[in-house]
C-alpha cells in the first residue's frame, strides 16, 4: 500500500484511479537484458545520461520574457508566442526540485479501469496507488474532449472546479508540442491566475522530448513520439524508487475479449494503434510489459473482481 507521502501522476485532469491486477499476457522482445531491482537502478543510470527532468520538466522564467517566439516541437514551421499569462506562469525553479519518492503511480487514460471496475468508488482505489497526486498532465486537447471547448458557463465550472481539486500540484501542460492548442491553453491560464488556483505550473521544452526520445532509441525502442504516459515514465524514473503504472492499455480488447474504450472519458476511437498516428502506443507498452518482466516496473492491467 501507499502512504499519503507516495505520488500520482495523473494524466490529463482525469481523477479515475485503477485497481491493481496480475502481470498482462504480453510477449515482446527482451530491451533490458537486467533483473528486479538492479533493473530500476541501472535503467535510472542511464536514462540520466540523456535526461535531467528536474530540470527538462519546464521550461524556467530566466529563459523566456512575454512577446518571444516559440517553434511547436512536432510543427516546426508553426511558431507561438509567450503570453503574459504564460509568462506569468512559467516557474521560477524546477517544480520537482529535490522531489524523490519511494512509490509512486503513473495513471494513464485507458478505458479499461473504468468499463471492469464498473465505476467503482475511487476511494478503494486510494488503497492500490495512493492519495495524493503530485503532479498532473493537462494535454490542451483535453479542454475539448472532455471539457466540451467549455462552450457554455456550465463547462467552464467544471474545468475551474477540476483545476481547483488539484491544489497542491504541478499541473504540466505541454503547450508547445503540436499547433492548435494556444487557445485552449491561453483560456486554462486565465482560470489559473483569475481564481487564484494553488498548483504549479510547468511546460515541457524541445529538451524533454529529445532526451526522451534519444534515450529510448539507444535501447532499441524506435518511438516517433513519445506519449504522454512515456514521457512521464520516464522521467519517474528520476524521481522515484518503484513506479506503477495504471490505465496503459492501448487496445480495443480486454484480455478476456471484451471491448475496451480508447479514453475512459470519451468516445475516441482507436486510430492512434495506426500506422498513420503519431503515437506508437502498442509498441510502448510492449516495452513497459518487458519492463515488468524484467521487474523494473509494475504494469497493472487487472481486472476488478
Ligand atoms: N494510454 C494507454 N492506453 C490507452 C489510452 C492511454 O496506455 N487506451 C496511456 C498512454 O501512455 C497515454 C496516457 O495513457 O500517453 C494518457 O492518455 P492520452 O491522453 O490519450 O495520451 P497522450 O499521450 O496525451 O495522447 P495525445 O497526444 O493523443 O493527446
Amino acid at each position: 500500500k501507499l502512504s499519503p507521502d507516495d505520488w500520482t501522476f495523473n494524466k490529463s485532469l482525469s481523477t479515475l484511479i485503477r485497481q491493481a491486477g496480475p502481470a498482462p499476457s504480453v510477449t515482446s522482445t527482451s530491451f533490458f537484458p537486467l533483473r528486479s531491482a538492479d533493473a530500476l537502478k541501472a535503467g535510472v543510470k542511464n536514462i540520466l545520461r540523456f535526461l535531467d527532468p528536474e530540470r527538462d520538466i519546464s521550461i524556467l522564467k530566466g529563459t523566456l520574457k512575454p512577446g518571444d517566439i516559440i517553434h511547436y516541437v512536432f510543427d516546426r514551421h508553426s511558431t507561438t508566442n509567450i503570453s503574459e499569462n504564460l509568462y506569468r506562469l512559467l516557474p521560477a525553479v524546477s517544480p520537482m526540485k529535490n522531489q524523490h519518492h519511494r512509490r509512486c503511480a503513473i495513471v494513464g487514460n485507458s478505458g479499461l479501469g473504468k468499463q471492469m471496475c464498473n465505476l467503482a468508488p475511487v476511494e478503494e482505489y486510494f488503497r492500490d496507488v495512493g492519495r495524493r497526486t503530485n503532479l498532473v498532465t493537462m494535454n490542451p486537447s483535453v479542454v475539448q474532449r472532455a471539457f466540451r471547448d467549455l462552450v457554455s458557463e456550465e463547462w467552464r465550472e467544471r474545468f475551474l472546479r477540476r483545476l481547483q481539486s488539484l491544489s497542491g500540484s504541478v499541473l504540466w501542460i505541454p503547450a508547445f508540442m503540436a499547433k492548435g492548442g494556444e487557445e485552449r491553453v491561453e483560456w486554462a491560464l486565465r482560470l489559473i491566475l483569475l481564481h487564484t488556483v494553488d498548483v504549479r505550473t510547468a511546460f515541457p521544452s524541445l529538451r524533454l522530448l529529445h532526451a526522451v526520445r534519444g534515450y529510448w532509441l539507444t535501447n532499441h525502442v524506435h518511438i516517433k513520439r513519445p506519449t504522454t504516459g512515456l514521457l512521464m515514465y520516464t522521467m519517474a524514473t528520476r524521481f522515484c524508487e518503484e513506479i506503477h503504472l495504471y490505465g496503459f492499455w492501448p487496445f480495443p480488447l480486454d484480455p478476456q475479449g471484451k471491448p475496451v474504450k480508447y479514453h475512459y472519458y470519451d468516445a475516441l476511437k482507436y486510430e492512434y494503434t495506426s500506422s498513420s498516428s503519431p503515437h506508437t502506443m502498442p509498441l510502448e507498452f510492449r516495452t513497459l510489459s518487458a519492463l515488468h518482466r524484467q521487474g523494473a516496473l509494475r504494469l497493472h492491467t487487472g481486472t476488478c473482481d
